[in-house]
């Protein structure tokens, strides 16, 4: 996607929760061109919430998204999700659930959809992300890993230009993951998309991050209390950082002593 370059999500003091419970509260932040945001946070934070609310999905209640500066609205184009669950249609092929998502904008803008051109540009997106010759298979044969990469081929073939991703490698081996992880980092690059990642993976934060966020209750608050964010630049960076790098290893313990310290009650 060339000369997209100020690509950028923003939200602030945004709270959102359910039946008029702030799940969390006071969140303020903005996703720049092709940063990553990745965000940790233990099990029921609201970090799930958190991304349902920045893709317009969940009603925030107090404070606006915000993407180049105008609001979202449910459904827009301009965000693309990718579940934790992969959200794969089992009985279409590889090609179809990958142009799904075409398909269905198409559809809703009453234009024509271009069935050709659509698997055309699929396929070598397919091809890109280690899914080439796999078209006409169904979900059901794909491992964990292929329908992650599915997923992601789906989402990124509507051309988002903030992609949010729900603890998308967490049900992976840990091989597995760190090949997605790197595919993920090329393709965000190459896109330059801004992406917000929840994770409960320090590790995972660290390696995929430009700044490293985490999502939990202040020290000291009482039990059902909102979760905050805090959110810091991480200091291993990102890229060119390996995972064997002392510099990984050391952001890692920061982040864990600063996790510590965050959840600490
Ligand atoms: N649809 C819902 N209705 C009511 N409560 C919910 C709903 N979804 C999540 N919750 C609650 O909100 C809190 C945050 O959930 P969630 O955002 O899924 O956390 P996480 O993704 O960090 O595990 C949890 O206490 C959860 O039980
Ligand atoms: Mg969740």
């Amino acid at each position: 996607m060339p000369g997209v370059t100020d690509r950028v999500i923003a939200c602030r003091d945004c709270a959102a929760g359910y039946a008029g419970r702030d799940v969390f509260t006071g969140v303020t932040l903005g996703v720049a061109g092709a940063e990553t945001i990745a965000i940790v946070g233990p099990s029921g934070c609201g970090k799930s919430t958190l991304l349902l609310t920045l893709a317009g999905l969940h009603r925030s209640s107090r404070g606006t998204v915000l993407v180049d500066g105008t609001p979202l609205e449910s459904g827009d184009p301009r965000i693309g999700l990718v579940l934790q669950q992969y959200g794969l249609f089992p009985w279409f092929t590889v090609l179809r659930n990958a142009t799904l998502g075409l398909a269905i904008r198409a559809k809703r803008s009453g234009r024509r959809f271009d069935a050709a051109g659509a698997a055309d540009i699929a396929r070598a997106l397919l091809e890109q992300l280690g899914l080439g010759g796999k078209e006409s298979d169904y979900p059901r044969r794909l491992s964990g890993g292929e329908q992650q990469r599915l997923a992601l081929c789906r989402t990124l073939l509507l051309e988002p230009e903030v992609l949010l991703l729900d603890e998308p490698f967490s049900a992976l081996d840990a091989l597995t993951r760190e090949e997605l992880q790197d595919l993920l980092l090329t393709v965000l690059a190459e896109r330059r998309v801004a992406a917000v990642l929840v994770t409960h993976s320090i590790d995972e934060a660290v390696y995929l991050g430009d700044r490293v966020g985490i999502l939990a209750q202040n020290p000291g608050t009482a039990a059902g209390e909102p979760a905050r964010l805090l959110l810091e630049a991480n200091p291993a960076g990102r890229r060119g950082v390996g995972r064997t790098d002392p510099l990984h290893h050391q952001a890692c313990a920061w982040m864990r002593r600063r996790f510590a310290e965050a959840v600490r009650a």
